[in-house]
């Protein structure tokens, strides 16, 4: 007897139809799985022995073949558990071919039959709308992590013997409904306000002009200048992401393992800060099954890179081309993987290592050699990539003691996102979400200059010698400025204000 289940693989972020072809046969009892399984989908066989045994239902004394087609593909993690077992049951005569057509299965079993929690679920729920399959089975608690794909029935599985159970007709699962909890938009409180911070009036403008229109920053300075503060304070200002924006970001997280049980949709502008120990691997991913990097978790929001000369400079060149692309591509002998890392690059350095280089009270103590070879560490390319530059002095202490708070989060959020309607009706027609994302062909026809903002431009490009890269970032900041002021030309005050952001090599 033959049983065929529909179930799913993941390559990269996407999923991957998997037929599990499940036969039995008269001979020694034994269940094989073949089909490129990893360890953890070879240990099924196991699992599934257990876990019908223990639901009340008899597993056959036969000898038992599970092919998992397409047989190129990889398969990985305990996921085809489930539609292992449905393969078993109907194989052995406890179920019904016909209840299972149009149908996907995911979930790991425990011994005892229960269900769990498996990575990924958005994404292969994505899949079965796409090859028009009705209806998936998948661990109850990942149902609402399903249900954020409209159009497909969701039925919640508890244990396997619910499941027997429902196939056979006897006791239906009622389908997964979405309760509230999965629309409502409520704002999230964050542990730093901009309020807060005391001084820094420009730094703040900067990175209120960054949040407008996802542009890169370096902020350079002395230590205890707050530049930790500030960087960290940035979720609170960044814009609400729209629904597809969360949906491509949930995706990552649901692949990466790192979905909040609670929360089946990430609503908020993901904000990763690693530790200048990270491997390369670990911030552009990679690995044997390759993984998303913390770039691809940063995707629509912020990757945080405080002491930035302390990355390792093979780990920071990684960065060169998602900066420029918005994905990076991970290369493996069986193909070429593709992983979105669309994000805004925050950085954080001292100007020496002492870290008073500058500073109008401390003296430095670094002689010009060391210096020089401390800020050799971020490469040009690099720095080139980032439209801000900005410096962050130290407070005096008059500000530091000033008992008046500075403008709220809240405020600045609320021009921020003003900005980003803006935006999302120019390119309403286009793919791009912000004005950091265009192209040349975007550049010209929406940052247009006037006579004079020609000249300004042409004698900045002589004076600090910029490149054809840093020409095209000035005029897209410009914009961005320009629609932060409600403006829609680009006046000279903005572009003028886009030009003082870019870095002027002290030595
Ligand atoms: N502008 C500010 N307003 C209020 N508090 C501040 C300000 N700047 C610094 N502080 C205080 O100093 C602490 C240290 O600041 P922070 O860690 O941001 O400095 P930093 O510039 O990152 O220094 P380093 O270069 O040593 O990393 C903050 O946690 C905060 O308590
Ligand atoms: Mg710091």
């Amino acid at each position: 007897m033959l049983a065929k289940v529909n179930s799913c693989a993941l390559v990269g972020l996407d999923g991957v139809l998997v037929e599990v072809e499940v036969d039995t046969s008269r001979g020694m009892p034994a269940l094989t799985i073949v089909g490129l399984p990893d360890a953890a989908v070879k240990e099924s066989s196991e699992r599934v022995r257990a876990a019908i045994r223990n639901s009340g239902m008899f597993f056959p004394g036969k000898r038992i073949t599970v092919n998992l087609a397409p047989a190129d593909i990889r398969k990985a993690g305990p996921s085809y558990d489930l539609p292992i077992a449905v393969g078993v049951l109907i194989a052995s005569e406890q179920v019904w071919t016909q209840a299972v057509e149009d149908a996907l299965f995911v979930g790991e079993l425990s011994l005892d039959g229960s269900v769990r929690h498996v990575t990924g679920v958005l994404p292969i729920a994505a899949l079965a709308r796409q090859q028009s399959i009705d209806c998936i089975f998948v661990p109850a608690a990942d149902a609402p992590e399903a249900a954020l794909i409209d159009g497909l029935e969701v039925i919640p599985v508890e244990h396997l013997s619910d499941l027997a159970a429902h196939l056979q007709g006897l006791r239906p699962i009622p389908p997964y409904e979405p309760g509230a909890e999965a629309t409502s938009l409520a704002a999230p409180s964050y542990a730093a306000d901009f309020a807060e911070i005391k001084g820094q009036e420009h730094v703040k403008r900067a990175l209120e002009v960054s949040a407008a229109g996802g542009h890169n920053v370096l902020m350079t300075g002395p230590p205890g200048a707050g530049k930790t503060l500030l960087a960290r304070s940035m979720p609170s200002i960044l814009p609400r992401m729209t629904i597809d924006e969360s949906l491509a970001v949930t995706k990552i997280y649901s692949i990466a393992g790192l979905l909040p049980a609670d929360t089946p949709l990430i609503r908020h502008r993901p904000f990763r800060a690693p530790h200048h120990t990270i491997s390369h691997a670990g911030l552009v991913g990679g690995g044997h099954f390759p993984r998303p990097g913390e770039i691809s978790l940063a995707h629509n929001g912020v990757l945080f890179l405080d002491e930035l000369p302390e990355f390792g400079t093979r780990t920071l060149e990684g960065l060169r081309q998602p900066l420029e692309d918005g994905e990076v591509s991970i290369a493996r002998s069986t193909g070429t993987l593709t992983f979105p890392a669309n994000f805004m690059f925050v950085a954080a350095m001292n100007p020496c290592p002492c870290g008073y280089y500058g500073d109008p009270v401390r003296e430095c103590t670094c002689s010009p050699s060391t210096i020089t070879r401390y800020q050799k560490r971020i490469s040009g390319p690099l720095l080139d990539r980032i439209d801000i530059h900005i410096e962050v002095p130290r407070v005096d202490y008059q500000k530091l003691t000033d008992e008046r708070l500075g403008e709220r989060s809240e405020a600045i959020q609320a021009r921020v996102e003003r900005a980003r309607e803006v935006q999302r009706a120019r390119f309403a027609e286009t793919e791009l979400l912000c004005n950091a994302d265009m192209g040349p062909t975007e550049v010209r026809q929406v940052c247009v200059l006037d006579d004079a903002g020609r000249a300004l431009v042409r004698a900045a490009m002589q004076q600090l010698q910029m490149s054809a890269r840093a020409f095209h970032r000035i005029l897209k900041l410009a914009r961005t400025i320009a629609d932060l002021a409600g403006s829609e030309r680009i006046e000279t005050a903005h572009l003028a204000e886009a030009i003082q952001y870019r870095p002027r090599r002290v030595v």
